[in-house]
This record gives structure tokens, sequence and C-alpha cells, in this order.
């Protein structure tokens, strides 16, 4: 038996696996997140352990006697997020997570004082990231940063909580900015960038490694007759890949989430920060993986939904199984700006070609076909940086509608598997690997594909006219970026590369 926990955002999720990896129980406990301003994100890391206990609680009481043998436990965590600890190992403040803006002075900073970061790190210095957190720290809350001793990401301080350790896996490790990705080792440049050094990080090791043994306080609160031990286990999307799979060079999955993922696997290290990719070490030791991000995917869809006064599910109901042509009207998804290609934080969304002979369905296709135009970005990013895709797996909650599947296949020109089952996200994968850990079984006998329910093939006649709309779609984005601009005073500066904007969260003071 393995459990399985997933540290996420709106809710921690923990399953209970057996050896033929059944789900033989689940418990969700719903999280909340605090913004005291805008733009910022926290949550307080104590509101995850309780939900961990919770959680782990129900599944004592849902499934005693397989509770009792379990034998490993995996975690898959938000990525990103800022725990600090003092010389008592206190948390110090609320987490910063990884959704919160705040720092975006402060990646410019990291990006001076590191001038080979992106190279080394594999990542531009995004907000969303570890680092400029804690130098925005240091700006604004001196008295916190002296007192800083350890800096952990979320699962690893839950871990720490289970088991007393600090050891964090080289996948979230990746989205700190202070791991240099291509030797799976910290950057005492990176770590030194942000008045740190590696002293004050946790222990590296692989997702499959063991990497902690679960205390016997809580080997007891649970009935567990051995203490479980603990994966080195993964950032949520590496969890995700190895739930699905996707272990291979080229395997890859696209998250219809409230962001929207493109991930494909690598078996090295494969920058390409000119178009925002993120490229981070996988989850499995001498892998890495590369990954394009757009920020409102399924949530493009419920805030349409919302507009409308109605559910996705009434809106997806107007629309025919099948489309014919493209929509007249074109959508531009970026309702809280966009990273891959543009790590672009002010732009703003619009819909284009509006027309009064337009209905309220043909605005909802437009709507998947914007998102869809976003992810083609990010398989152009991908293909740019040496990944060639031949088909991906479609999870998050987006993948219910087969429609908008078929539509991506056409505007991605790449098959796409509609899966089964709904898929057990990060948790499973983290089950896997702590299966991993504790029988060192190979990946291909656990890291099986999931169930596919069908493949939905480019449609020829549409791929070419997706085509055209998504050179419509990327004419707009500069109109866009300075129509946004002058709406909120910022003013952007041109990036490294001419059309590409490889650090939008310009200095404001500067212009
Ligand atoms: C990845 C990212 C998100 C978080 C969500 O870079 O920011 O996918 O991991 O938890």
């Amino acid at each position: 038996m393995y459990i399985g926990i997933d540290a996420g955002t709106s809710g921690l999720k923990a399953i209970l696996v057996d050896e033929q990896q059944h789900v033989l129980a689940d418990r969700t406990v719903r999280l909340s997140v605090q913004s005291p301003q805008s733009g910022w994100s926290e949550q307080d890391p104590e509101q995850w352990w309780k939900a961990l206990l919770e959680a782990l609680d129900g599944l004592k009481n849902d499934a005693p006697h397989a509770m009792a043998q379990v034998k490993g436990i995996g975690l898959s965590g938000q990525q990103h997020g800022a725990v600090l600890l003092d010389a008592h190992d206190q948390v110090l403040r609320p987490c910063i997570l990884w959704n919160d803006v705040r720092s975006d002075e402060e990646c410019l900073d990291f990006e001076e004082s590191f001038p080979q970061s992106r190279a080394v790190c594999g990542n531009i210095a995004m907000p969303g990231f570890t680092a400029p957190k804690i130098l925005w720290v240091r700006q604004h809350e001196p008295e916190i940063f002296k007192k800083i001793r350890h800096v952990l990401l979320p699962k690893a301080w839950l871990r720490f909580k289970l088991c007393g350790e600090k050891i964090e896996d080289m996948s979230d490790a990746s989205g700190t900015l202070w791991l240099n990705v291509g030797q799976r080792r910290w950057s005492d440049a990176a770590l030194n960038a942000t008045g740190l050094d590696v002293n004050a990080m946790p222990r590296l090791c692989e997702g499959t490694d063991a990497a902690g043994t679960l205390s016997t306080t809580l080997t007891t609160r649970w009935g567990m007759e051995r203490s479980p031990l603990i994966a080195g286990s993964a950032g949520d999307n590496a969890a995700s890949a190895v739930g699905l799979g996707a272990v291979n060079t080229g395997d890859a999955f696209l998250s219809l989430g409230t962001s929207g993922v493109l991930w494909c696997t690598t078996d090295r290290f494969r920058p390409n920060t000119n178009s925002a990719i993120h490229a981070m070490c996988h989850a499995l030791p001498h892998t890495w993986h590369q990954m394009g991000v757009t920020l409102s995917a399924a949530s493009s869809l419920a805030w349409w939904a919302e507009i409308n006064h109605c559910d996705v599910s009434t809106l997806l109901s107007e629309l025919p199984d099948h489309i014919e042509r493209p929509s007249r009207a074109l959508f531009l998804p970026y309702l809280n700006g966009e990273r891959t290609p543009y790590n672009d934080g002010h732009v703003r969304g619009a819909f284009l070609g509006l027309d009064r002979a337009l209905h309220r369905a043909e605005l909802t296709q437009a709507v998947l076909e914007g998102v869809a135009h976003s992810f083609r970005d990010a398989l152009d990013g991908l293909h740019e940086a040496g990944s060639i895709l031949q088909s991906a797996d479609v999870i998050g909650g987006g993948s219910r509608s087969r429609l908008w599947i078929s539509i991506l296949a056409s505007v991605l020109n790449l098959p796409l598997n509609r899966l089964s089952h709904g898929e057990q996200g990060g948790a499973f994968g983290a089950a896997r690997l702590a299966r991993l850990a504790v029988t060192h079984d190979t990946l291909s006998t656990i890291c099986t594909p999931p169930l596919r329910a069908e493949t939905l093939v480019p449609h020829p006649g549409l791929v070419e006219a997706y085509a055209q709309s998504q050179e419509r779609y990327r004419a707009a984005y500069p109109l866009l970026r300075d129509i946004s601009t002058a709406d909120h005073g910022v003013p952007h500066h041109a990036g490294p590369h001419g059309h590409h904007y490889g650090h939008s969260y310009g200095r404001r003071t500067d212009h």
C-alpha cells in the first residue's frame, strides 16, 4: 500500500493505492488563499498541515486495514512557494505562493546580480519563482530576512513535519531559481544573488529516492504496522507526469486546468528562455522536462460563463459536436497576463472581429479556440527548444469537453488522447514515486500510460484555417500589449529578441 498526497493550492488530496495501482480511498480537504494586497497570494503552512492530518485521519477511517499496510508515502506539491524558517525551525511568515506577483522588481535585481541565471537555472526570473520572493522579503521585511535560516518549498516543509528532515527533490528545486538545473545541484552564484548560501537549502535528492521515514508518533496515529518510507517526491507537474507515465523523452501531456500546461519529457537539460519555456529537472534521475504555461486556460471559459450568468456546461451544450470552420471572432485569453511565450503580467485579453451576425455560441467557440492558440504558442516554444511532440494526453477540468480537445488537436496539429477515467493528478504520481522508492521496481512496470478512451486527430480541413487564425492571434499581441500598457500606465521594454518580451515585469520608475 502506498499513499500519495497532493498539496495543491485550492485543496490537499490524499489517496491510498494498492499493489495493483488501484485507488482504494481518497480524501480532499479544501484550502483557502489569502490576498492581503492586490497581486499577493499567501497561505499559512499550518493550514496545509492541518489539512494533511485531516486527510490521512480520513483515509485511516475509510480503510484502516489498508492503512496498516502502508509502506511508502509520496508527496506532490504546488511549486515555487517560500516557507521561511528561523533558527528554531519556526515559520517566520505566511508562505508567498507561486501565483503571487509582488516581486517583479526583484526579478530584475536577481538577473542583474546573476547574469548567467537563465542559462544555469533554465528559466527567466519570474515573480512566481522562489528567489525573487526572498529578495522582496529582504527589501520589505528586513527583520524577517535576518532571521531566515532555512527556505523550504511547500512539500519539503510538509515532509519536515512528517519526518523531521529537510530534503527536496530535483523537480521542485528547479522552481526556485537556485538550482543548477543541468548539473542537478544548488548554485552558489544563484544563492549569493539572493543573500543566502547553501546552508539555507534542504539536502537534494531524486524523486524516486527514499528521503525520510514517517515519525513514530504519526505511524501510531495512523495505525501503521511499520514506519513508511517517504519518497523524494515531486513538484505537482512532475508528479502528474509520473502519474500519466510521461517518463520517456518526447512523452507529453496537456493540462487544461485553471492555467494550462504543455509538458514534454526530455533526456537532457534544454532551456529556451526566449519563448519563456520552463526547463526543469523531472522527478526521475537523468531526466528533465520542458513546460509551456498559459495562465488562463479553463479559467477563460469559467470567466465567459460568469459573464453570461450560466454554467460552463450550458455554454458547451450550445455548440455543435463538430466544428466546420473557425469562429469569425478571435479571443485572446490574456485575462491575467501571459507566461509562455511573452512572460507578460500586464497584457490583457480581447475579443476581436465582433459582428452583429455573431451569437453567443460562436463567441464560446472563439474562447475555446483562443485558449487553443495560446497552447499553440507553447507548442512552438517547445519545438524551438528542440522537442517534437508526437501526441499528448489531455488532463484537467477542461478535458471533460471532447469538442475542446478536438479543437486543440486541429490548432496544435497534434493527435490528443482523451482519457477514460478522471485522472488522480499529482497524488497518483506521488503514490507511484513512493512505490519506486520502496521497491526499486523498473519505471516501465510502474509508470504505465493511463487508459485512453480515444485519440482525437487533427481535422485536415481545419488545420490550415487555424494556422491562419494563429497568425492573426500573434499579430494581435503587440497591439494588445501597447493598449494594455496605456491602460495600466505601465510601459514595457523590448525583450532581448525583438518580438519576444523576455521580461515584462519592467522596473516602472525607470521609464
Ligand atoms: C508551475 C506553476 C504551477 C504550480 C501550481 O510553474 O507555477 O503549475 O506548480 O501548483
